[in-house]
Formats: C-alpha cells, structure tokens, sequence
C-alpha cells in the first residue's frame, strides 16, 4: 500500500498527443511530447495516488508505478477515462486533436498521378475535459485542465475554464519563441474559482511536483484554494 498525503485517491492524468487516421498509414496530430502529463502522473504516485494514466502516443515512456492505459485517438481516449472513473480527480493534460477525419479510407490513399488529390472532411472530437467537468453522476471532485495559449493567455484561459467547467487551469504561453513546447521549462499561470497565480519558469518536473502538492492540499482540505 502507498503512504503520502494521496493514499487511497484515485487520479486519472491524461497525457500526450492524440493521432487521427486519414488512412492505415498516414493521421494528422497535435504537437506534445507528454513531458508535462507524464511528470505530473509521476508527481502524483509519488504522493501514494492510484494512477490511471491514459496516454496518447507520446515521445517519452510512461513513470513507473501508475495503470498505462495507451490509447490512439480522442474518442479512444475519451472511452478510456470513462472506464477509469470513478476518480477523486482527473488531470486532463493531453493535447486531444479536435477534429478527426470523417472520411478516413481503410485502405492507403494512392498518389495516382491524376492531378486529383484527396479532400479530407472533419468531424468534432468530443471534448474530454468539458465532458468529464459536467458528468452528473461520477464528476471527479477536482478537475484541473489544461490551456495551451499563443496570445492574451489569462483571458483566454479564464473563458476556457468557465466555458468547459473544470476548477482549475493551469495556463501556459506555447508561442514559438517560448520554447515551451516540446523543451524541458513551462511558465505557468493557475487559474482557480479564488483567483490567479502566476508561477516563474520552470522545469516541468518541478511544475508537476508543485501542482501535484497542490492537489494534495486541495483533497486533504476542500475548503483551502
Ligand atoms: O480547447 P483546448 O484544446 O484549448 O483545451 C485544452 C484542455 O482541454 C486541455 O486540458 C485538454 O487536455 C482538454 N481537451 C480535452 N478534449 C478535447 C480537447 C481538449 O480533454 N477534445
């Protein structure tokens, strides 16, 4: 049995990229390398938390000691969270493809020289997150989503927790000239219902150590921020 502050809680952490399939071969994705999931399912276990981390296919491997649930793409993934509820809370971190192509071919689209090429048509993806935030039966105490933004970061961020209805998101700036993306630091900004919380660069193993004290105290004392 596990000791720390996060004994006998459930978290379910959702990490990495999802892939949507065009053909057998070929699938469009969204950019992460699952760094900041993985460090956070990692900070979590290490806190005595039972792990469900329901992962896409990311670049680096899973931490030790949590359930690996690999999963492909969105719909995959939202089927997987559901199946690992209940949870006393979920940590949606995974960069989920909004769209998936309706029209994917089972077979591999030829390059049949005849100056025609292929159309792609789009259908939604659902939205794990706003779904596992307005779940009636089973919504986890704490939902902390996650809001990946290139301009006016706090607002955005801030209509992206009413919109979808999580407790926090933890916002951060991917514009190219951060480096954020796929590098090692994260500049964060923790958006709660108590209000906002701008946190220096950091590694994202210690933004994940940090927000995983936070959940801690957040599920030792409902009433603290
Ligand atoms: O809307 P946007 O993709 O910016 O929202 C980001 C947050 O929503 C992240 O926490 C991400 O994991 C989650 N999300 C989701 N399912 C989607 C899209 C985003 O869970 N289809």
């Amino acid at each position: 049995p596990s000791r720390g502050p996060l004994s006998g809680r459930h978290i379910i952490v959702t990490s990495g990229p999802t892939h949507e399939p065009i053909d057998p071969v070929r699938y469009i994705a969204n950019r992460s390398s699952g760094q900041q999931g993985t460090a956070i399912a990692a900070e979590l276990r290490k806190l005595g938390a039972r792990v469900s981390f329901v992962t896409g296919p990311a670049e680096v491997p899973p931490p030790e000691g949590v359930e690996v649930i690999a999963v492909t793409t969105a719909r995959e993934m939202r089927d997987a969270v559901e199946a690992a509820l209940p949870a006393d809370a979920a940590v949606m971190a995974a960069a989920v493809a909004d769209w998936r192509v309706s029209n994917a071919s089972a077979q591999k689209i030829k390059k049949d020289g005849s100056g025609q090429f292929p159309v792609l048509e789009f259908a939604e993806n659902p939205d794990i997150l706003a779904w596992i935030s307005k779940l009636a039966k089973d919504r986890p105490h704490l939902v902390v989503g996650f809001a990946a933004e290139t301009d006016d970061v706090l607002h955005h961020a801030q209509q992206k927790r009413q919109r979808k209805g999580c407790d926090w998101i933890v916002a951060n700036d991917v514009s190219p000239s951060t480096g954020i993306m796929g590098g090692h630091e994260n500049a964060v900004i923790l958006i709660t219902a108590e209000g906002t919380e701008s946190w220096p660069r950091l590694e994202k193993t210690e933004v994940a150590r940090r927000l995983a004290e936070r959940i801690a105290n957040k599920m030792n004392n409902p009433a603290q921020t």
